[in-house]
């Protein structure tokens, strides 16, 4: 018996605070933003591709509260469609949407893949963009909700050798900020999620897994810093002094300084 375990056997089950769908939570920042919210006493229906990772997630969270899991592929153009009936058909209403799902590509432009380009563009823009226009309305509607929107600090500056990446961030970023002021007064908050390096498989696949480790965080930490980010409203968080300190003198700088400096820098990498 996965869920209802200690808590109900104690005759203490919670009441749920609401219902969170997070996208991508079957590893890394997803999996630990499911475990944050379980902590605190939110229903989850949490989704990705990996069925099995999600079952056992689900399995590991002891904490009485409801837990759905949808398998769905974010890349498929009606993959975002499906989810939304899936969750539909179990009658949930989604009080806290996260887009956290997302891949990453590195490498010369003209040297991709077109596939990977596709995909991390239909992941990383185009369902984060449906779900957030389909949640955002249903919350606007009921006059409460918020949605919190993974980005990156890649979102801040062009990163050459994480071209397109680095373009869907900002993308992520500027949408953000947009809805949170469109979305003033109505009930709806919108915050982005700025992590940088985060010890998960997406940084074990590229060249970042060199960087020393005081600059890599714990999914663990990043995902406390969403859950505050979201109770607090926020628009922009960014967790960890480092990469704060980093966009902000990134910020402070010409444009041609910190596109010129990461040219240099992916052209110096082995
Ligand atoms: N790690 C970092 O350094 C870092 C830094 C800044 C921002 N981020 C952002 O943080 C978010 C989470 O990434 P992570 O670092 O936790 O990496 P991760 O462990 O690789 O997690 C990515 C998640 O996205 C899901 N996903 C991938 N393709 C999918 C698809 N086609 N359909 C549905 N779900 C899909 C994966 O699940 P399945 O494979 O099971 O589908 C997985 O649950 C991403 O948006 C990423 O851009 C990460």
């Amino acid at each position: 018996m996965p869920n209802l375990q200690t808590k109900e056997r104690k005759g203490i089950l919670p009441v749920s605070k609401g219902t969170v769908l997070i996208t991508g939570a079957s590893s890394g920042i997803g999996a630990a933003l499911a475990r944050q919210f379980a902590k605190n006493d939110y229903d989850l229906v949490i989704t990705a591709r990996r069925e099995k990772s999600l079952q056992e997630l689900k399995d590991s969270i002891d904490s009485g509260i409801s837990i759905e899991v949808v398998r769905c592929d974010l890349t498929d153009s009606n993959g975002p469609d499906e989810l939304i009936k899936a969750i539909e058909a179990k009658s949930i209403d989604v009080d806290i949407l996260i887009n956290n799902a997302g891949i990453a590509a590195s490498g010369k432009f003209d040297e991709l893949d077109q596939e990977d380009i596709d995909n991390l563009l239909s992941l990383n823009i185009l369902a984060l963009t449906r779900l957030t226009r389909h949640y955002a309305e249903m919350m606007v509607q009921r006059g409460s909700g918020r949605i919190l929107n993974v980005a990156s600090v890649a979102a801040f500056q062009p990163v050459p050798s994480m071209n397109v990446y680095a373009a869907s961030k900002a993308y992520v970023l500027s949408l953000t900020e947009s809805l949170s002021e469109e979305l003033r007064g109505t009930g709806v908050s919108v915050s982005a999620l700025c992590p940088g390096l985060t010890q998960t498989e997406m940084v074990d696949s590229l060249a970042a897994q060199n960087a020393p480790p005081f600059l890599v965080s714990s999914a663990d930490d990043v995902a406390k810093e969403g859950f505050d980010a979201l109770m607090a409203k926020d628009v922009i968080r960014i967790p960890g002094l480092a990469n704060q300190a980093a966009v902000t003198w990134a910020q402070h700088q010409p444009r041609w300084l910190i596109r010129g400096l990461g040219g240099l820098f992916s052209r110096l990498k082995p």
